[in-house]
């Protein structure tokens, strides 16, 4: 009984120690943390995490113009793959709410991107669901990976005619 007794006393303790600890901690200022969801599929991703947390766009620029300009095809960087891994359980979407994986570090960030314009979302969807043709985000991919500045809808009309 005793020892229960002294048990019971550590524990209070640790958790009263905890509890002032947790006082203690400096209250996170300004815009919340970006909720990361956790990949559904895949024990690692396709590069080690801190480089894609880096630089997945680069891989993402670098595979689209292989596979679009190029005619390269390959699966491993591929928009769809990361889709598959990345959906969020909840909305089967990497960009339909607040908190799934392509937005929720962006909208942190501020970073703007227009790929889900045109691309699926979504694991099975099709790449391309919009009006545009692969020719037309051929040379909007062509253009967009030569110039130094965003193309314009307008200029973008030129070229697919
Ligand atoms: C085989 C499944 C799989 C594929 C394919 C995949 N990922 Fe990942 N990704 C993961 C896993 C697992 C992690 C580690 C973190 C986690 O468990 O969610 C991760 C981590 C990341 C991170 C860092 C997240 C963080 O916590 O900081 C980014 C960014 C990322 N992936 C983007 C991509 C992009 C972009 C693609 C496509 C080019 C892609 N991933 C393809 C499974 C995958
Ligand atoms: C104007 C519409 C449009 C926009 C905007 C767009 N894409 Fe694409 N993209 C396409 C089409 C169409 C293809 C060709 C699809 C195919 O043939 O598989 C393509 C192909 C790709 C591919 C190679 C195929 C694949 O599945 O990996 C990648 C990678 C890619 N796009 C990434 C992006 C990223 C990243 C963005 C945003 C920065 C983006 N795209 C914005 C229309 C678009
Ligand atoms: C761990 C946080 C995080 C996650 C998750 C994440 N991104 Fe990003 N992404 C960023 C940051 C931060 C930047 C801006 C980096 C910079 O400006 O140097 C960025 C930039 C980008 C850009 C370039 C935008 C531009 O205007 O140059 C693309 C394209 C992109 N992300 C696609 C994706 C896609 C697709 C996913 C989901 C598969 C994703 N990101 C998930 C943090 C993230």
């Amino acid at each position: 009984m005793k020892r229960l007794l002294a048990l019971g006393a550590v524990v209070l303790t640790t958790a009263a120690l905890a509890w002032a600890g947790s006082d203690d901690q400096p209250k996170a200022g300004g815009a919340p943390k970006p909720v990361i969801t956790k990949a559904v599929k895949g024990e690692q991703c396709v590069e080690p995490t801190d480089t894609m947390r880096r630089d997945h766009m680069k891989f993402l620029d670098h595979h689209r113009d292989k596979a679009v300009i190029e005619g390269v095809r390959t699966k491993k960087y591929s928009l769809k793959e990361c889709i598959n891994c990345h959906a969020s359980e909840t909305t089967g979407s990497v960009a339909a709410s607040k908190d799934d994986f392509c937005v929720s570090c962006h909208s942190y960030a501020a970073v703007k991107i227009d790929c889900f314009d045109c691309h699926s979302t979504k694991p099975q969807g099709s790449a391309a669901m919009h009006p545009l043709n692969a020719e037309t985000a051929h040379y909007k991919h062509k253009l967009a990976a030569q110039a130094a500045s965003k193309v314009s809808a307008e200029e973008m009309a030129g070229v697919a005619q």
